[in-house]
């Protein structure tokens, strides 16, 4: 078990109603998937995907047909996915658990299937690994050329009533992240057509792009 994923296996069972979903980071996951323009039958490969909270929103838009591939270095995190994934009815889902910055690419390759991602997506996973760069990497080298990727991730609130953004300072220190990885940069730096939202007070970033062809 790698790092900061450690604590996951352990707050797993509660991790849905601890996390500030509705409240403060729903918002953001909305807005990184709108930004991937999913298309039905689309294959989504989504980096640290947690207890499968993007699930319902990459489902309602590639439909049954499509595939949603999670990785995930906590059994426990992908144990809640897989029930989510049950309650769903989707069989198109594919869960990995492994390392993001050594991930089991060959694995995750065949969960695509041909031509590899048709979209990849990060959601408040990157800022919590030490070597975020190197998680991006082999992510984005399981896509297709042109394919869309979204980094939705934290940084300090910059703006907003001072408790609140004590507040989202006391989730990122929960949580592990380092408020300052910033890693959506990597989709300004290497994508084309880059949508972006600033959410909460900037506490929440929203970067999605194409990559090269
Ligand atoms: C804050 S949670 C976010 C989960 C989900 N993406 C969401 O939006 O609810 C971060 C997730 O990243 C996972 N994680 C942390 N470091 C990881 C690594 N090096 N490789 C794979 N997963 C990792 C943790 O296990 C955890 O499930």
């Amino acid at each position: 078990m790698v790092g900061r994923a450690r604590q996951y296996e352990l707050i797993a069972p509660v991790y849905d109603l601890v996390s500030g979903e509705w409240p403060v980071y729903r918002a953001g996951r909305l807005a990184g998937v709108s930004g991937l323009r999913l298309s039905r039958g689309d294959r989504v490969l989504v980096v640290g995907c947690g207890t499968g909270l993007d699930l319902r929103p990459v489902h309602d838009r590639v439909g049954d047909a499509g595939r949603f591939v999670g990785l995930d270095a906590s059994r426990a995190m992908l144990g809640r996915a897989g029930r989510r994934a049950a309650s769903l009815g989707w069989s198109g889902v594919g869960l990995v658990a492994g390392d993001a910055t050594r991930p089991p690419s060959q694995r995750l390759a065949e969960a695509l299937g041909d031509d590899g991602a048709d979209a990849v997506l990060f959601t408040y996973a990157l800022s919590l690994m030490d070597d975020w760069p190197t998680a991006w990497r082999a992510a984005v080298a399981l896509a297709r050329p042109g394919a869309r990727v979204a980094v939705v991730d934290m940084q300090r609130a910059q703006r907003g009533p001072r408790p609140l953004r004590a507040l989202a300072d006391v989730a990122m220190w929960s949580g592990g992240a380092d408020p300052a990885a910033r890693p959506w940069q990597a989709v300004e730096q290497q994508c084309t057509d880059v949508d972006r939202a600033d959410l909460r007070g900037g506490h929440v970033q929203v970067r999605a792009g194409t990559l090269p062809t």
